[in-house]
């Protein structure tokens, strides 16, 4: 016999505690609501439909073969101002258009370009790291992703244009993820919030824009500031045909959709907007957690170390090659299912579905979320053990591990993630030793959109050895 919706266990608190939950202790929230309901419960958030969250791979698994007609994009619920006509809120035709034109450039042949200047900027960050000092390794691992994405999304090659980017791009994001703006966002609805912020960023754009203050108006100021700098870029790619450009940005300014016409001005700011926001953060956390794991266990180091060694020897690290690691590469996999920065998916049905023990009705939204998934006793031995040699020959289904989401919708950037972490990864670990600053407890803190290492994961710096550098050929090579 089948559930209805209505006898879907509740966390039992108003929609409004809810919604900071979910904000404040995502993952403890998660977890008992496991084990008090099960695998199924709901989740109630201010002023947006209801919400079933599925922990069950076999559920989930369902929800990411579903056609694209039978679901929108939940409006992702999130008040950041990334811009409305990107991807992530598109449905549909236009989804699987904009998609198509969008993933060139982040996959295939293209990603081997982008490999030296991202062993470029973990190199030069490491360069500025003092021995016997002390760093915030998540700040550290911010910038070298977020130049990662200036330099091959954006494009920014020269100062002082990267440097400009680069500061308004981080000073937008503490304004908009500051977490008294999610309180606020919380309250009058995450999709209200960010369609205001919207409209405030285009007015301010067209110098509409009034003196009175709002929450978030810093934000949508600073938002007008980069789209104007980015508009400026794309037209003159577009002029230039990208001669010499080997970047995202421009890669994307003059490809053309299947019937031929370029993707119009608006659009290609908000694609862009998207893609450094969805791109450094979820990159950075994802690699504060590697290092957590590995750090913790010292055996694991030494051996990640030979393989390293063995692998480049004395000589510089061929980026391209850091994708063959094995263990390496298990290390990130493992660490990804344990600490998925993205703990939650979401899809709003425009039918009902059957799953195993319910029916979800039309508008509900549906929550898959890959950290139940991926701990779940039916599916991974020793769900709560770091056990990263059980990837070496693992490829499990999508639906039992999916840190970058899954079905039509998972993550564009995914393949790019999987080629820029074991190359900051294994500059790291040939370079530098690190180890824990004593008696700081090192917990899961939601920052936003993200889940990552708390306290900006303080570390000793021990020992900082000189750079094997990778000969970089001139731009466009
Ligand atoms: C470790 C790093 C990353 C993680 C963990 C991650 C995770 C995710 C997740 C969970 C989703 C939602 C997928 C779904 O709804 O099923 C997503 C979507 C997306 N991500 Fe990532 N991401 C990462 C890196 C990147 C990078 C580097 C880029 C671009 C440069 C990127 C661009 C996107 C885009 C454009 C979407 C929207 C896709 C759509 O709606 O069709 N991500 N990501």
């Amino acid at each position: 016999m089948k559930t209805m919706m209505a006898s879907v266990p509740s966390p039992g608190i108003s929609p409004l505690r809810q919604a900071l939950q979910i904000g404040r202790h995502q993952l403890e929230f998660l977890r008992q609501n496991r084990a008090t309901h099960g695998d199924v419960f709901s989740l109630e958030i201010p002023n947006e439909p209801p919400r079933v969250v599925l922990g069950h791979p076999l559920d989930i698994k369902e929800i990411f073969a579903l056609r694209p007609e039978r679901y929108y994009s939940a409006d992702q619920s999130t008040h950041a101002n990334i811009g409305e006509r990107c991807v992530l809120f598109a449905d549909d035709e236009k989804h699987r258009s904009d998609r198509s034109l969008l993933s060139p450039p982040l996959h295939g042949q293209f990603l081997e370009s982008y490999g030296p200047h991202m062993l470029e900027c973990t190199e030069s960050a490491i360069d500025r790291w003092l021995p016997g000092t002390q760093l915030l390794l998540q700040e550290e691992l911010g910038h070298i992703t977020l130049r990662v994405i200036t330099r091959c999304v954006l494009g920014a090659d020269e100062e002082p244009h990267q440097e400009r980017l680069h500061a308004l791009i981080t000073e937008w994001a503490e304004h908009i993820y500051s977490q008294s703006l999610f309180t606020v966002a919380s309250l009058v609805g995450l999709n209200r919030m960010r369609r205001f912020l919207e409209r405030k960023t285009d007015e301010r754009r067209e110098e509409r824009h009034g003196l009175c203050p709002y929450p978030g108006r810093k934000s949508t100021g600073l938002k007008a500031e980069f789209m104007t700098i980015l508009e400026e870029d794309v037209e003159q790619c577009r002029k230039e045909r990208a001669e010499g450009r080997d970047d995202v940005l421009a890669r994307i300014a003059v490809a053309t959709y299947e019937d031929g016409e370029l993707m119009d001005m608006h659009t290609v700011l908000d694609q862009l907007t998207l893609l450094f926001s969805a791109g450094h953060e979820t990159t950075a956390k994802s690699l504060g957690w590697a290092v957590r794991d590995i750090l913790e266990r010292p055996t694991l180091l030494s051996r990640l170390r030979e393989e390293i060694a063995d692998h480049f020897g004395d000589g510089p690290m061929d980026p391209s090659a850091c994708r063959r690691l094995p263990l390496l590469n298990s290390v990130i996999k493992e660490s990804m299912r344990l600490h998925p920065v993205t703990a939650l998916v979401q899809r709003e049905l425009t039918e009902p579905l059957d799953l195993r023990e319910l029916t979800l009705v039309t508008g509900t939204v549906a929550v898959p979320s890959n950290y139940l998934a991926h701990r779940h006793p039916d599916y991974w031995e020793r769900p709560d053990d770091f056990v990263p040699e059980r990837f070496i020959d693992l490829k499990p289904p999508p639906h039992v591990y999916f840190p970058f989401g899954g079905g039509r919708r998972k993550c564009l950037g995914a393949t790019f993630a999987e080629f820029e972490m074991p190359i900051v990864l294994a500059a790291i670990l040939r370079r530098v030793d690190l180890a824990f600053v004593p008696g700081v407890a090192i917990e899961p803190v939601y920052g936003g959109v993200t889940i990552g290492p708390s306290n900006g994961l303080p570390l000793k710096v021990d020992a900082v050895r000189a750079a094997y550098r990778f000969r970089r050929q001139g731009r466009g090579h």
